[in-house]
């Protein structure tokens, strides 16, 4: 039941399952937030190092695959914009990064509006896989940018120390 559950969560990099979420966050609800909690003040997510490790590797395919993907799609490339996209939407490391006690402790860490941002971040990945599939580059394109606001917004907030010129 267990391992079900937790594969469940790794297939969909956490954030696609708000109802799996929830009850991860409770079922972990004695672990402490590592986040200084102030309010809607940028602050920096800190990680145990074999999360924070896991974290870094996942944005360096992030932002690997969002270059390839602006290319597949400014050059009509339609299977290959979404294969990227599909990628982008499911996540590339932690499902097999992560152990299953490893994933429940990060869960539990993880404030819940970064959880939101996450989520719709890999939402806008899968509704552009769909659009790129149909040709539909515009939209695809808007998606785009949409997933890129969604970078800048998150380590505004999240990513203080790391990008601090974002801070503000
Ligand atoms: C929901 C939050 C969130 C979203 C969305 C997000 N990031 Fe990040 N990202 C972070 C955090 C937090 C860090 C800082 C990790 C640290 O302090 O080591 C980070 C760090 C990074 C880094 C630095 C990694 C390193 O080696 O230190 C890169 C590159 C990056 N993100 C790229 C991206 C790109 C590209 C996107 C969008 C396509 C994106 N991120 C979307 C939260 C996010």
């Amino acid at each position: 039941m267990k391992t079900s559950y937790y594969s469940l969560l790794i297939l969909s990099f956490i954030f696609t399952l708000p109802g799996c979420v929830e009850q991860a966050q409770e079922n972990s609800a004695e672990q402490k937030p590592m986040v200084h909690e102030q309010g809607n003040a940028p602050m920096q997510l800190e990680l145990p190092d074999n999360l924070a490790g896991v974290l870094r590797q996942e944005m360096q395919l992030l932002e690997k695959g969002m270059g390839e993907l602006l290319g597949h799609i400014v050059a009509g490339r339609s299977g290959d914009a979404a294969a990227v996209a599909l990628k982008i939407e499911k996540s590339f490391v932690l499902k097999q990064a992560l152990t299953q006690e490893e994933l429940k402790q990060l869960v539990g860490l993880l404030p819940a509006e970064f959880i939101t941002m996450d989520r719709k971040f890999h939402s806008d990945a899968g509704a552009l896989a769909a659009a790129a599939e149909k040709g539909e580059f515009r939209t695809a394109m808007k998606l785009y940018t949409t997933m890129a606001e969604s970078c800048l917004a998150c380590h505004s907030q999240y990513a203080a120390q790391r990008f601090p010129k974002l801070a503000h």
